[in-house]
């Protein structure tokens, strides 16, 4: 073997039993994540340009607080890769996008409606940072919302120094038992549990196995909740 590719899987792997220590999961689901490729995932159509420079994205958001450290490492090396700008982009607890038109779709028939609600003049829950050189960004944000027809979940795109083309585009999803506490408080509590699960997510269709792996876990932190993610991307 390659002696410099085996001493990065080497760094890898250690990288990935700090995580397993610190977050309490398994191995194996770490081993998922760390060395990828990290499932990608439509990037859907509410990410507005010009995003704010910001680790703290909340602007007056409602709702329960989610501190989110994201780790960008390289989808071959398995090392942490500096200088990424990490975009996230996620729906308010009303289940609203700020700066788009929000498609409403039909809950019956969960087709796209002729409504849409506005929500142009607001820039809530987005903002990007660069990637330090551990790989890492952290974001103060609050657990998402739901809208129709998807399971909760935070847009992320990593592009490595303005190079478009190794642009990385998945959503995180959150643990049910988190999200069942969450629901019921008082930013959520009016629109009730998400009635939408995997099997008619028009994103996951079914695929219950890349939700897991792209779940992140989360633990409490004071009054709100945080939890780690490691994204394998593309670096030159
Ligand atoms: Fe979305």
């Amino acid at each position: 073997m390659d002696r410099r590719k085996f001493i990065a899987g080497a760094g890898g792997a250690i990288l990935t039993s700090h995580a397993s220590s610190v977050f309490g999961t398994s191995n194996i689901a770490n081993l998922n994540n760390a060395c990828g490729p990290t499932t990608r995932l439509t990037r859907g159509p509410y990410l507005t340009p010009n995003s704010p420079l910001r680790s703290d994205i909340r602007e007056n958001s409602p709702g329960v607080p989610l501190k989110l450290e994201l780790t960008v490492i390289d989808d071959r090396w398995c090392t942490p890769i500096s200088e990424c700008v990490v975009d996230i982009w996620h729906c308010g607890a009303n289940g609203l996008y700020s700066g788009v038109d929000n498609i409403v779709f039909n809950p019956d028939t969960l087709r796209v409606s002729d409504q849409a609600i506005n929500m142009k003049d607001k820039s809530y829950l987005r903002g990007h940072q660069v990637t330090d050189e551990n790989g890492k960004v952290v974001f103060t944000t609050i657990y998402p919302g739901w809208y129709m027809p998807r399971l909760a979940h935070i847009h992320v795109r990593v592009v490595w120094r303005d190079v478009e083309w190794t642009a990385l585009d998945t959503q995180l999803y959150l643990p049910a038992d988190v999200e069942r506490a969450v629901y019921q408080t008082a930013a959520y509590a009016a629109r009730g549990p998400n009635p939408i699960g995997v099997d008619r997510d028009i994103v996951m269709k079914g695929d219950a196995e890349a939700v897991r792996n792209l779940t992140v876990t989360l633990e409490r932190d004071g009054d709100g909740y945080k939890g780690n993610f490691e994204i394998a991307a593309t670096s030159l």
